[in-house]
């Protein structure tokens, strides 16, 4: 069967959070757009996202909010589409949100009406959207063009500019592929090593003897980790025993910079001052040390510590000792749960490759943005922010 062809001012590879607005601000200003997307519907994660309510922007976006090996990259297109542009689709479809906590806006209802939102400005930007079609090959003649297997046929499409959004490989079982990777090592271009972010941790053995009983368990913690060469972060926020190591927000903000051989530290109790009670007695004991962290931790955390990380004595030294490593507990993860778990693919298309204004890349016509890019937010509304504004900035552009 002999394809055939289609033409258009812009092909874009990705029917996710940032093809969709990048495809709406290019059909906005007039160029002839083609979205593909192998699935079968677009918008899958977002319809997955913050729990079905998707937790779509965050109001205190900043770049600190995001790692990349150039800290510096998002800033700009940050800039030119904010938080508020965002909020202020929202509210043109009506949609009814609110904030959760520390800038985190979900919609009340469904995610389902973001996706709807961005298919409606699609529809209206005369975007065309092609679903269950296989990009073959990607070949530069001049212009783009991509051999695909679709619903109707074989179709080549062709364009002067292509922008690949297909994303990271978190979640593999929603269609998450390599595709964005493989085309800019394709072109030449440099890949950081992607790996697993936002991502529960996974402990030993001996970590999981002694702990992983309590899953299910959750405590406020501050979460810091000492990884050397790795920017340095810390969280405080809720950790959560599970029944193969650690998760919760502190756990899961921390993993997205830690790297396997490191470990983690753990404030247990932050800004307590657990001993002091105990110090203020001229009797103490285990019970009354017990008690004393039972104030602080859950009693069956608390319970376990006592088990596993008895003060050495009852002097003053001891427990001041005691004390520093309750707010500095070591844990070393032996690995993550993997792209199956998480929320993010850190690393992605180097920066260095990339403009920061139109997410252009050396070789002209050809653009990545989203999740596929080396820039990944943190927990709370962050990455959909990136996705936006990356979209919007190479929207612009092409
Ligand atoms: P995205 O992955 O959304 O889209 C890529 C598209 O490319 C998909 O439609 C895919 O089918 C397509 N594709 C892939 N390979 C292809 C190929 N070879 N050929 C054709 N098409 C291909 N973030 C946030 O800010 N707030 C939140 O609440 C959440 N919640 C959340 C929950 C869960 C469970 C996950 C897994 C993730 C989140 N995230 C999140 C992260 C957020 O979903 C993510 O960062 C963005 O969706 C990234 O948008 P992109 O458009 O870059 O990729």
């Amino acid at each position: 069967m002999t394809a055939s062809v289609s033409s258009y001012d812009v092909l874009v590879i990705g029917a996710g959070a940032a093809g969709l607005m990048c495809a709406i601000e290019a059909g906005k200003r007039g160029r002839r757009v083609a979205v593909l997307d192998h699935a079968e519907r677009a918008g899958k994660k977002i319809l997955i996202s913050g729990g079905g309510r998707c937790n779509f922007t965050n109001l205190h976006c900043r770049a600190e909010n995001f790692l990349s090996e150039n800290p510096h990259f998002a800033k700009s297109a940050l800039a030119r589409y904010t938080p508020r542009d965002f909020l202020s689709l929202v509210e043109k479809h009506g949609i009814a949100y609110h904030e959760k906590k520390l800038g985190q806006l979900f919609c009340d209802h469904s995610a389902q009406q973001i996706v709807d939102l961005l298919l409606h400005e699609c529809a209206e930007a005369n975007v065309t959207l092609h679903l269950r079609t296989q990009v073959n090959q990607v070949r530069h003649s001049g212009g783009f063009e991509l051999d695909t297997i679709t619903p109707q046929g074989p179709v080549t499409f062709h364009a002067p500019a292509l922008v690949i959004a297909t994303g990271g490989l978190s979640i593999p079982r929603m269609g998450a592929t390599g595709f964005g990777y493989d085309v800019a090592r394709q072109f030449g271009l440099r890949v950081i090593e992607p790996r697993p972010a936002l991502v529960p941790l996974v402990l030993g053995e001996a970590g999981q003897r002694d702990w992983c009983q309590l899953s299910g368990l959750s405590a406020e913690v501050i979460a810091s980790t000492s990884t050397p060469g790795a920017q340095r972060a810390r969280f405080q926020e809720k950790m959560l025993l599970t029944h193969r190591g650690l998760s919760g927000p502190a756990v899961l903000q921390i993993s997205s910079y830690w790297r396997p051989g490191a470990s983690l530290t753990l404030d247990l109790a932050p800004r307590a001052n657990i001993t002091a009670p105990l110090l203020a007695q001229p009797q103490r004991d285990i019970s009354k040390a017990r008690a004393a962290l039972r104030e602080h931790l859950p009693q069956r955390l608390a319970d376990r510590l006592i088990t596993l990380a008895p003060p050495s004595s009852f002097s003053n030294r001891a427990l001041e000792a005691w004390e520093e490593h309750l707010h500095h507990y070591r844990f070393t993860p032996t690995g993550t749960e993997g792209y199956e778990k998480a929320e993010v693919t850190a690393g992605g298309v180097d920066t260095a490759e990339l403009s920061a204004k139109t997410m252009e890349s050396r070789i002209p016509g050809l653009y990545f943005i989203g999740e596929v890019v080396d820039v990944t937010g943190h927990l709370g509304g962050f990455n959909f922010q990136w996705a936006w504004a990356s979209g919007a900035a190479a929207g612009r552009a092409v």
